[in-house]
């Protein structure tokens, strides 16, 4: 596992978008990107796009796969992936939106919708590079503390602290789902490379878990370190928990190679 720490957010994102745009060279055009949603891949996003718009990159026949979906939400909803993704992702990057995925969180029935996710991501030849943030409580995904390392895609019970965390993304906590699809810890650990991001000092305990800590359900992320092509890219708050040795000093980038 490759951990970097930078000086801020926005370095984050430029460094995490050289790693994707390296694994979109290496695949061809038809590359298979797993995309998170949430605040943290935004400057990914965003200097990917750039990339996009300065012709070094072409995303246009690529396949995009997001990590996971609300359930309860009607069609169209402002804050359901399938929204977010298409606003910071598939526009931005001029993705075909045919070939961009979400989990289906209406469908009637949700294993169903579950198993078919995996069946597409397996007709697509399977993630290729996944893009991931890291929840306050150390999930990826939606695998919530407890989630089996093994997990495949799933109806998940969100938890209190990730419904509140999210909250501000709806007009109040009461319209925070309180479900959703996710891919499982199982199905992100079979992409090929792996990004994560994080930034602010609201993720430090979860980083100093995933990058210090035993390999465990209660921090899900920590199953990382059983993939043999991660990188960690993280701002020097989300690194302030590290131990001394590990954090350095933030004059530019600090790679930190960890065992
Ligand atoms: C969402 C997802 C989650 C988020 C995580 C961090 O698709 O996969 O794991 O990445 O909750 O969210 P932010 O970046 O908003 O703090």
């Amino acid at each position: 596992m490759d951990v970097m720490i930078c000086p801020t957010a926005e370095d984050v994102g430029r460094r995490a978008s050289a790693r994707v745009a390296e694994a979109a060279w290496d695949v061809g055009p038809d590359v298979v990107l797993g995309v998170a949603t949430g605040s943290s891949p935004l400057s990914t996003y965003r200097h990917l796009a750039q990339r996009v718009r300065a012709g070094e990159l072409d995303l246009s026949h690529a396949w995009a796969f997001a990590l996971d979906e609300y359930v309860g939400l009607p069609p169209g909803h402002a804050q359901s992936y399938a929204s977010v993704i298409r606003l910071t992702v598939t526009d931005p990057l001029w993705l075909d939106p045919t070939r961009v995925f979400t989990p289906d969180g209406s469908a009637d029935d949700l294993a169903a919708a579950a198993a078919r996710y995996e069946e597409d991501i397996r007709r697509a030849g399977g993630i290729d590079v996944q893009v991931l943030g890291l929840g306050s409580n150390g999930h990826i995904g939606f695998n919530e503390p407890g989630s089996p390392l093994d997990s495949r895609t799933r109806l998940m019970r969100l938890t209190e602290q990730t419904r509140k965390d999210n909250s501000r993304f709806f007009g109040s906590l009461e319209e925070v789902p309180t479900y959703c699809l996710t891919q499982g810890l199982g199905t992100i650990r079979e992409a090929r490379r792996l990004v994560l991001v994080a930034h602010g000092t609201q993720k430090a305990a979860a980083v100093a878990a995933l990058v210090e800590g035993p390999v465990t359900v209660e921090c899900p992320a920590s199953v990382l370190k059983l993939h043999p092509a991660v990188s960690v890219i993280v701002d020097e708050s989300a690194a302030s928990r590290l131990s001394g040795s590990r954090r350095r000093p933030a004059n530019g980038t600090t790679a930190v190679p960890v065992a």
